[in-house]
């Protein structure tokens, strides 16, 4: 007789657990360190040790606590060569660490690296799947075919004049509240798009503005910042075993909420037949256009299009006057030559002059892009993301550290400057890029010939500190003179009638 009893209970208990183990861990790996049989290599470039199952995702979420660290870190990829890969979670991503490999990937093959990566907290439960800049291709494509009209060199022109009757507002909002200086920066920004979008004076109090910046804000800083994200596989489990999901979702509705409060009135003056031309009248919703999205995708598709366009051109100047503040001989040399060209001390409209856009790209980065799938399967698996390296690329500058902004003087009229990635790039460059040239354009000009920009207290240049509504760097703004207010405070009067009369600043 055998003894029932056996000897090791818990070997086949433990034997599932291992065995179950292994399947999930191979289940959560990039799709480049999958086991498969040995049946397919990919040559993926070199990059940094990870941790199991995390990869280099904890040094990403360490390096993004601050804006110094981030940029340590990306300087540390440069390192490993042109490209980097890392390990983030069941993601992979290839870094881009020099022009040449952003302009064959991003730029040539933007046919195939087009794509966005699945991002259930940052597109799902933030954006409702439905902010056109993470979307995926599938359902990107028909926003993106609308979006085009906004490029159109023609309507630039109708834009300018915009721009130009908006800085006039914001000039003297410097000059009468100079404290706030940062707000004007959005509102000018925001008032811009919001009429070329919606088509009417910005007409929100600051506490709605703030709201919207908010949002914003929320939405980018959300990108990439969720452990979720890099593990979407998991979103598959029961909602009860999802925890996280409320917090999210919470942040998604408050956004849906401010957008429907900004939609709504247009959409119910474009039914009715009163609305002024805009992008929304005029092409969004134009029978002609057959935009096949519901009316939740209209409203996305125009609130992202007001939100990317105002929050890039507000960090822009706020980095204009960072650089304007911290580089005062630039400041005098860049004011000489506004006024040596426009000034006869009566009008302050100005000729296409060649003011060397006074932000020095390769002294401020912008941060790295999302790209998709693959370059050639034979070397990344589909669902790789490129990310442009923008602290590599600067590095590739002669003097990168010093701030030069004749370096992009050449070529910069007809088309973005050549190397130049701040506006992205391939398929889905941004789609207001010319709009945004000539708003900071006009912006910078204006704002050097009336008003001295000096440092309010200690300043270091590498922090923006962009994420806020406050003030994000102490400076204070002084009018070049009598003479010069007067004419801001005249030319303003002339445009009375067409200005907001919103945004008392208290509000
Ligand atoms: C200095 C100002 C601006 C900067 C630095 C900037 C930068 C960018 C970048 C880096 C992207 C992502 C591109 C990519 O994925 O490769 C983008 C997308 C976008 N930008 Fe801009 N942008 C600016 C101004 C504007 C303006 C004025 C508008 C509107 C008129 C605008 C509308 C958009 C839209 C709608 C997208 C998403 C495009 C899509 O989903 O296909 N941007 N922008």
């Amino acid at each position: 007789m055998y003894p029932i009893e056996n000897p090791y209970p818990y070997w086949g208990l433990f034997l599932v657990l291992c065995g179950s183990c292994v399947v999930l861990i191979q289940f959560l790996k990039p799709t480049d360190l999958k086991w498969s049989g040995g049946t397919r290599k990919w040559a993926m470039p070199p990059g940094p040790p990870g941790l199991p199952v995390l990869g280099n995702l904890p040094q990403m979420m360490q390096a993004r606590r601050g804006a110094v660290s981030l940029n340590s870190w990306l300087s540390y990829l440069i390192q490993y060569g042109e490209m980097v890969t890392l390990h983030m979670g069941s993601q992979t991503w290839v870094v881009l660490n020099s022009d040449r490999v952003v302009s064959e990937l991003i730029a040539k093959r933007g046919k195939i690296t087009n794509e966005r990566p699945h991002m259930p907290i940052a597109s799902g439960l933030v954006s409702n799947g439905k902010r056109t800049v993470i979307r995926q291709e599938k359902e990107w494509r028909e926003g993106r075919r609308v979006m085009h009209h906004l490029l159109s060199g023609s309507n630039l022109k109708v834009y300018g004049e915009m721009q130009e009757l908006e800085s006039v507002d914001m000039l003297r909002r410097y000059l009468r509240e100079p404290s706030l200086w940062f707000s004007h920066n959005y509102r000018y920004s925001t008032s811009v798009l919001y009429r070329i979008v919606m088509g009417y004076p910005l007409n929100k109090t600051k506490a709605q503005l703030d709201d919207y910046q908010r949002v914003t804000m929320e939405f980018v800083t959300s990108i990439n910042r969720s452990y979720v994200d890099f593990f979407p596989a998991v979103t598959r489990l029961p909602s009860i075993l999802q925890p996280w999901r409320q917090f999210w979702a919470k942040m998604g509705a408050f956004h849906h909420h401010v957008f429907q409060e900004w939609w709504k009135p247009i959409k119910a003056a474009v039914s009715n037949g009163s609305a002024p031309p805009s992008f929304v009248r005029d092409v969004l919703l134009h029978p002609e256009m057959r935009f096949s999205g519901d009316d939740e995708e209209a409203m996305y598709l125009a609130t992202s299009v007001m939100a990317a366009g105002g929050d890039n051109t507000r960090m822009s100047i706020n980095t204009f006057v960072m650089a304007m503040v911290t580089r005062p001989e630039a400041q005098k040399r860049a004011r000489e030559e506004v006024d040596r060209v426009c000034t006869d001390g009566k009008s302050l409209r100005l000729p296409r002059i060649g003011l060397a856009l006074a932000t020095d790209r390769p002294h401020y980065p912008t941060p790295p892009t999302h790209r998709g799938p693959p370059v050639r399967r034979a070397l990344h698996p589909r669902g790789t993301s490129f990310l442009i390296n923008s602290i590599a690329l600067s590095r590739e500058f002669d003097n990168a550290h010093e701030f030069q902004p004749e370096r992009w003087i050449e070529g910069s009229e007809a088309h973005t400057t050549a190397n130049f990635w701040g506006f992205g790039g391939g398929r889905r460059i941004c789609v207001g890029w010319k709009v945004a040239e000539q708003a900071l354009y006009i912006a910078f000009a204006r704002l050097l010939y009336c008003f001295e920009l000096t440092p309010n207290g200690p300043i270091d240049d590498k922090m923006l500190n962009h994420q806020t509504v406050n003030e994000p760097f102490p400076v204070k703004v002084t009018v070049r003179s009598p003479g010069h207010a007067q004419l801001i405070e005249g030319e303003a009067s002339k445009y009375e009638a067409s200005f907001s009369t919103f945004g008392s600043t208290a509000k």
